[in-house]
């Protein structure tokens, strides 16, 4: 930070209602260095992901507290207190030159009386915020991986309230480095053909793993996978019953067939062994353990949805277009069906997410296009039932 052959000036943004500041983008990109360079840190490229942050958080009501305590140039924030009506609001980072933004952006913003600013590890400020007054919401939104940033803030949160989680090592929870999944995630993967649920799945346990430590219980109320990155929202409860009930009901393992692409859950805490593929008798792998229940609260993507539609002029189009999406995917099972993946085994052309959805309702099934990938589906047909209309439609195109 103090080369400086990096330092970059800051420039005003605009982003929903606030004007902030953050490293100039464009002088970055003049001289030749990437965006991830920028002392302090925006990337436009997630606005949907503070729209939705912003949409979820004025759920919890006028005044609500919250905190970013990876706050970067305090822009989630900022946006937390001017449109989602945020009261006591906590902007954190280690960063001295992201904190002197912050306040530049607070004091342009008059939300001097409404957001502190402080400047710590992130895991000091949760433990903090736990020992000095809890937050309705918190959000958890680092470089990489957020796996050892968890512990700390699902101490920081009230009961009721809700942790945001964001993790942008998707290689890792998508399956690509298993090694590096089970180190960070406690957790068995590999790539397979329904890798961005995967991780979110994966990633849901996680959080729910580590809260039970703490007698704390938290549940996937809202996820996607958008862009480069996961991002799961819980709700935080207490008792070590309920953090016991969860697991039992809701987390169980994957099994899944490399050869033909068959896959099937099992809701047990101890992993199956020995699994072979139910439909080509190959050996299974097994993956997990996997948060397998609801991972969208319907009631509460219902007020999500309803409130970024009336303010299209902060909440992006992007954004409402993902929220619109997870809704079609209420209630369907586990897992979607990457319908290029499927063709492609069966030698033939691949068909179109809408045709397979509304042929696989025509037959009895429910099915939605998936929100996070365009060439997927998610049904409660089997494979075979996909694969038949996948072959039906291709002999009607021929
Ligand atoms: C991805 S950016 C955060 C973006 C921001 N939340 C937003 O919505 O625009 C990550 C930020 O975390 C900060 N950071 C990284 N490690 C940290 C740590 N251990 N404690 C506090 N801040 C940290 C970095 O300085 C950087 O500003």
């Amino acid at each position: 930070m103090s080369d400086s052959r990096i330092t970059v000036s800051l420039v005003e943004y605009v982003e929903g209602a606030v004007r902030f500041y953050a490293t100039d983008l464009q002088e970055l990109e003049r001289r030749g260095l990437a965006y991830t360079k920028a002392e302090v840190f925006y990337n436009p490229h997630m606005r949907s992901n503070r729209d939705i942050a912003v949409a979820v958080a004025s759920t919890l009501g006028e005044g609500f507290s919250g905190a970013d305590v990876m706050a970067a140039s305090g822009v989630r924030v900022l946006r937390l207190a001017a449109e989602a009506g945020g009261g006591r609001l906590i902007a954190n980072d280690r960063n001295p030159l992201a904190v002197y933004a912050i306040r530049k952006g607070v004091r342009a913003n008059e939300l001097s009386d409404r957001v502190r600013v402080w400047m710590m590890d992130a895991n000091e400020a949760s433990l903090k915020i736990r020992d000095f007054g809890r937050v309705d919401y918190l959000d958890v939104d680092p470089f990489g991986s957020p796996a050892s940033y968890v512990w700390a803030a699902v101490q920081a949160v009230k009961r009721g309230g809700v942790l945001a989680v964001t993790a942008t090592d998707t290689p890792v929870l998508y399956g690509v480095y298993p090694a590096k999944l089970h180190r960070a995630y406690l957790a068995w993967g590999e790539k397979t053909e329904f890798h961005k649920e995967m991780g979110l799945r994966l990633l849901a346990a996680f959080v729910l793993r580590v809260a039970a430590m703490y007698d704390l219980v938290a549940t996937p109320i809202l996820a996607h996978a958008t862009r480069h990155y996961a991002r799961v929202y819980f709700s935080i409860d207490r008792g070590a019953l309920r953090a016991l009930n969860a697991f039992e009901e809701n987390v169980g393992w994957i099994l899944y067939c490399q050869r033909c692409g068959w896959r099937e859950v099992k809701r047990r805490s101890y992993p199956p062994e020995g699994e072979v593929c139910g439909f080509c008798s190959h050996e299974a792998s097994l993956i997990g353990p996997a948060w397998l229940g609801e991972m969208q609260n319907q009631d509460l993507l219902s007020r999500v949805i309803r409130w970024s539609e009336e303010k299209p002029h902060w909440i992006s189009e992007e954004a409402r277009s993902i929220l619109r999406a997870l809704a079609s995917e209420v209630g369907l099972p586990p897992l979607y069906y990457d319908l290029d993946a499927i063709a492609s085994r069966m030698k033939l052309p691949s068909a179109s997410p809408r045709a397979v959805v509304e042929e696989l309702e025509s037959r009895g099934f429910r099915a939605s296009m998936s929100h996070c990938e365009k060439k997927a589906v998610k049904t409660d047909a089997r494979l075979e039932d996909v694969m038949a209309v996948i072959k039906d439609l291709a002999r009607e195109r021929a």
